[in-house]
């Protein structure tokens, strides 16, 4: 059977671990992996503006030995001419072994997975879902708290269009001991869908309350692009800012994460703060982005021999 990533429950929470811990032994000796999928094909196929997400799928199957084939916009692909979704997958998947879609339409990658009998990776899909991103986010939770449970998280800005805080919220509440902090203005709120029940969490609007209870804080970018007119932006933008001195007001072990880019939500001097984790969770993006290509072609592990999925 085909797996997918198109939304974090589609990997198991053991399975989910042993990603991590295959992108920790990638990390440590990066020579075992070099030529692990040697003559396999990934496709990105990019409807959407990305930076470090499509490069960092590129990058990750060319450090195992694969190649890769793709469009980094729908204007140079045939979608431009109308091509369906459809139509597109069936003609990808004769030529690559995985896909690594990114789409302005919440689902797209779900739907093209109808039609995939190869592995689809959702690389952000609107709104919706980012499931890579958590992958790369929880790895560097885990490396800068130690652990996945039995901590304080405080997701920042906004929410309601945020997919990333989407896709890690979602899954972080498979672990115990959590407490969530959503710090927004009130019209760009955690969606109703992603609080889902038993959930520990306060609603607030002041970053300045909620810091000091945080171990980690993850910023994020007012998604501009997600509005239905540059007014409605504007009336959010620059809404929180963290600098030097809010960062006074948190634990000295507290880590920042975002996904990046920034745009304003995060001054340059805070980038010197050995609590800012942003700039590590690239890094955690490649190894966990390796690791993931592995898992979904069904690769073994060289190191212990075996497969990082379950059989299903
Ligand atoms: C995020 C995204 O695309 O959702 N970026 C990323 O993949 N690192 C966050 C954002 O664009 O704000």
């Amino acid at each position: 059977m085909t797996r997918h990533l198109l939304q974090p429950f589609d990997l198991s929470r053991a399975e989910t671990e042993r990603i991590l811990d295959l992108a920790s032994s990638i990390e440590a000796d990066p020579a075992l992996y070099q030529d692990v999928a040697a003559r396999k094909r990934l496709a990105t196929l990019f409807y959407e503006a990305s930076t470090r997400t499509r490069l960092s799928h590129e990058t990750a199957m060319q450090k195992l030995g694969g190649d890769v084939i793709g469009f980094p916009s729908a204007d140079v692909s045939s979608v431009s001419k109308g091509e369906t979704m459809e139509d597109t997958v069936r003609v990808i998947q004769v030529y690559a072994d995985i896909i690594a879609m990114r789409h302005p339409t919440a689902g797209a990658p779900m739907l093209a997975a109808k039609y995939s009998n190869i592995p689809i990776i959702n690389a952000g899909d609107g709104g919706n879902e980012h499931p890579t991103q958590t992958l790369l986010d929880m790895h560097t939770i885990k490396k800068r708290l130690g652990r996945l449970d039995n901590f304080t998280i405080g997701f920042c800005g906004d929410l309601k269009y945020g997919r990333t805080v989407h896709s890690l919220a979602k899954s972080l509440t498979r672990y115990t001991g959590i407490k969530f902090y959503f710090i927004s203005p009130e019209e760009l709120r955690m969606p109703k869908a992603c609080i889902t029940e038993g959930m520990d969490y306060v609603e607030t609007d002041s970053l300045e309350d909620a810091i000091g209870n945080l171990d980690i804080l993850y910023m994020t970018r007012i998604q501009q692009e997600r509005f239905a007119s540059p007014e409605e932006y504007l009336k959010f933008k620059g809404v929180y800012i963290l600098d030097g001195e809010k960062m006074k007001l948190a634990k000295p072990t507290m880590a920042v994460l975002h996904p990046l880019p920034r745009v304003d939500e995060i001054t340059p001097e805070v980038d010197d703060d050995p609590r800012a984790a942003y700039f590590e969770q690239i890094q955690s993006g490649l190894h966990v982005r390796m690791a993931l290509i592995m898992a979904l072609l069904g690769l073994k592990d060289p190191k212990t021999g075996k497969h990082i999925l379950d059989e299903q």
